[in-house]
């Protein structure tokens, strides 16, 4: 592919985006249409979502593929990049969003929880790249982002399946990254942090039964005074997809406002700043 004048410029490119009818997909979407996508093939399941989106897009002068599709169905997956690229001819690049989220813990996990989540947020995103893959070598190069989680790293109880999966799709990153270096294909993945997305708006309220002005009450306890926005997510996404991430493959970057292994507040014995009690101690 030929480097943008503009790095950050989407430019004569074509991306496929997942989980665009909402959220961070969605807001994806829109930033690589400001920034001058030549096409954008919108996969989800939510086909009044994308069919919307397309339109918006389009009429602002996007040309937009709306692709329904299931990602837990592998064949789906293929007809999907099929479809974009029998619609634009050329595709180069894909940014797998979409996920499922559904609670369990190590101990009521049931099989066919844990499969459903493997599914669709590993196997769907490892599958799509397959079959991306001869398209972007034919164009000289691609860019490839998966959705990942802060959560690899642990997370909480209730998220096991989730993290399985999204685990799962972290060492996919690296391992795909290193098998098509040479082919200027990058692979990248972003350890999302905790952000406002109306899936999120949804669990927190339905699940967890937090109250409806959650985002607000939760991101001022935030060491930096709010939680992630999809616009945030968005450009973070949009550095990984375009040149201005030049020659970077294979990253597994963190996106939030923490640093993971540092120990909490609450476990830390912080010593005396005077220094007069002689005992400092340090639980990090
Ligand atoms: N919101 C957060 O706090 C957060 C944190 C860390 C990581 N992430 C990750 O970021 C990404 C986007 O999250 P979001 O909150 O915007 O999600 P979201 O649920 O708002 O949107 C996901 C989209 O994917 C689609 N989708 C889900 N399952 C599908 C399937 N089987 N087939 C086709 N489409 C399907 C949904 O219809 C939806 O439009 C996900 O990969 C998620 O795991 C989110």
């Amino acid at each position: 592919m030929p480097p943008r004048a503009e790095p950050w410029s989407f430019e004569g490119r074509v991306m496929v985006v997942t989980g665009a009818a909402q959220g961070v997909g969605e807001a994806t979407a829109r930033l690589m249409a400001a920034r001058g996508a030549a096409g954008l093939a919108l996969l989800d399941r939510n086909r009044a979502g994308i069919e919307a989106l397309a339109e918006e897009l389009g009429r602002a002068g996007t040309p937009c593929e709306p692709i329904p599709v299931e990602l837990e169905r592998v064949e789906e997956c293929f007809a999907a990049i099929d479809r974009a690229a029998a619609r634009f001819g050329t595709l180069s690049g894909l940014v797998n969003a979409a996920a499922l989220t559904d609670r369990g813990t190590i101990d009521n996990t049931t099989v066919e929880l844990f499969d459903r989540l493997i599914a669709v947020d590993a196997r769907a995103p490892f599958f799509l790249i397959q079959r991306i893959l001869p398209h972007l070598r034919r164009a000289g190069g691609g860019t490839i982002v998966n959705l990942l989680s802060l959560t690899i790293w642990s997370g909480p109880a209730y998220l096991a399946a989730y993290v399985a999966a999204k685990g799962a799709l972290a060492a996919i990153t690296r391992n795909v990254a290193a098998a098509v270096i040479k082919d200027r294909v990058r692979v990248n993945g972003l350890n999302l942090g905790w952000t406002v997305t109306p899936a999120e708006r949804r669990v927190q309220t339905e699940v967890h039964g937090r109250p409806p002005d959650w985002p607000e009450i939760e991101g001022a306890r935030q060491p930096m005074g709010r939680l992630l926005t999809p616009e945030d997510a968005a450009r973070a996404i949009c550095f990984l997809a375009s040149d201005e991430s030049a020659l970077m493959t294979g990253a597994i970057v963190d996106f939030d406002q923490r640093v993971v292994g540092v120990t909490p507040p609450s476990l830390r014995f912080e010593p005396d700043p005077s220094g007069s009690s002689g005992q400092s101690r340090s639980l990090s």
